[in-house]
């Protein structure tokens, strides 16, 4: 039996650019092969899509685009150009901002910083996202800066060990009362690893209830930053993701064909005949975009405030809402083309189709990506196969795909390999440059004129042709 399919979503650009195979394959002949693609102009349609759903609520707001989502110069121009925000988690990302366009005031460094961090931010002009106590004093050593204050620990949701813990609160408020001619308060932050929309709304209702305390104290915030956490689309077929994740545990349980490789088992484990746990691919099965999360969370009814709408309360205290969108601003925003280099036939009968890049350069922190890589093949007499996409390393675990995906056609060298929606984490966040390996070439490509215009993406200009 062969895995059942599950196509990935591919956004209206990436499907305009692989429906020319012979273009594909011009592509990587210029640039070289792997490549990194990202559009632009996906990041533009995201951000309006966000901005639209905002206005609606009527409040003030900031988007903070999370540049830690990808390098790429050309996000991080088009943000600049849009007019929005950025936040940075580095000095190298601080650089990048700045050279982007950015000044210091539509900047904001997250993250845990260590002192040369700070100072960097400082001598920018940034509102610093304040990570914990040490931050905060050494801020005050160093003078006039604004910052917010992360905090977490809400009740509900996982421990983080970022921000400050709710019961340290006091103590912050204390410093920022003590230090107030050095330290601007200008509000309270939270970021929350998860897609929930009630542990949000816990998450700001203790926020408000942290203002409160701070106007209380005498201090004058107006700010109040969600964080990132708005989730992507992958897949064109949620059904595809439920039949795959139903024979991958049936596999498991040894009631199907096996569809995992060695130990890899994405989260779940077999006790007394059931699988247990839960996929740590889960997020390939969303549906729900972005911007439809957002007002879900705008829209949503705040039970400490007599059940008002998020947005308005906000409104109504004129508080301005900030955000750090990395993913959902770069949503269907890049794909990354690799090449077959050969396929071969492990001892244990399965069909490995070499690529000639590594796992790390198209999956974020290991972890198994739950949409199909499409094969750009010339029509052939073959019939559909489960295969494993194998990376290019010495190394056991560089399997691309740590389980079987449906092919139509067995691949063929020099077959693209098309990986959808890597522009999020995917190429950036693990990527490393083992054996030499160079890491693939990024490429801004444009739609302008029925045509897509190439450029290296540092030397990508928005608005340019
Ligand atoms: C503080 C902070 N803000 C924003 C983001 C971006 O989150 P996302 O890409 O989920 O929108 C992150 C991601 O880790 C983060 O740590």
């Amino acid at each position: 039996m062969t895995p059942p399919a599950v196509p990935a979503a591919l956004g209206p650009l990436a499907a305009l650019f692989v429906e020319d195979p012979d273009a594909v394959r011009a592509a990587l002949r210029q640039f070289g092969s792997p490549l990194h693609l990202v559009f632009p102009q996906a990041f533009t349609g995201n951000l309006a899509a966000l901005r639209e759903a905002l206005d609606r609520a009527r409040l003030g707001y900031r988007i903070c685009y999370a540049h830690k989502v990808n390098r790429s110069a050309a996000f991080a121009r088009t943000a600049a150009h849009a007019g929005i925000g950025i936040d940075v988690a580095s000095a190298p990302e601080l650089r990048s901002a700045l050279d982007a366009g950015f000044t210091g005031d539509r900047i904001e460094a997250t993250g845990p910083k260590g002192a040369g961090m700070l100072a960097a931010a400082r001598a920018a002009g940034v509102t610093v996202n304040v990570d914990n106590l040490w931050e905060l004093e050494t801020l005050a050593g160093l003078g006039a800066t604004e910052v917010l204050l992360r905090v977490s620990g809400f009740a509900g949701s996982a421990p983080s060990r970022f921000g400050v813990d709710l019961a340290e609160f006091g103590t912050a408020l204390a410093l920022l009362v003590r230090h107030r001619d050095r330290v601007r308060l200008r509000g309270v932050a939270f970021h929350l690893d998860t897609a929930s929309t009630a542990e949000r709304v816990r998450a700001v209702e203790e926020c408000l209830a942290l203002i409160e305390r701070a106007y209380a104290a005498g201090l004058t915030p107006t700010v109040l930053d969600i964080g990132g956490g708005l989730r992507q689309v992958f897949t064109a077929d949620p059904t595809g993701y439920d039949a795959y994740d139903h024979a991958l545990r049936a596999g498991l349980l040894g009631q199907g064909p096996v569809l995992h490789w060695g130990t890899s088992t994405f989260g779940y484990h077999v006790a007394d005949g059931v699988v247990h746990g839960g996929a740590v691919f889960h997020k390939y099965a969303n549906t729900d975009p972005a911007p439809a999360l957002l007002t879900e969370l705008l829209t949503a009814p705040l039970p400490g405030h007599g059940g008002r709408e998020l947005g308005k309360v906000l409104a109504d205290n004129l508080l301005e809402l900030w955000l750090e969108p990395g993913k959902a601003l770069v949503d269907q925003a890049g794909i990354t083309v690799a090449q077959v280099e050969f396929v071969k036939r492990a001892g244990n009968g399965a069909r490995l189709v070499h690529l000639n890049l590594s796992r790390d350069a198209v999956t974020a922190a290991d972890q198994e990506v739950l949409i199909d890589p499409l094969v750009l093949t010339e029509p052939a007499e073959s019939a559909p196969a489960g295969v494993y996409f194998a990376g290019h390393l010495c190394l056991e675990r560089d399997l691309v795909t740590q389980r079987q995906v449906r092919v139509e056609r067995m691949p063929v060298p020099g077959d693209p390999v098309v990986f959808a929606n890597t522009a999020a984490y995917h190429t950036d966040l693990s990527a490393a440059g083992a054996s030499m390996h160079p890491a693939p070439a990024k490429i801004a490509a444009v739609w302008h004129d029925g045509r897509f215009v190439l450029c290296p993406d540092a030397d990508y200009r928005p608005g340019a042709r």
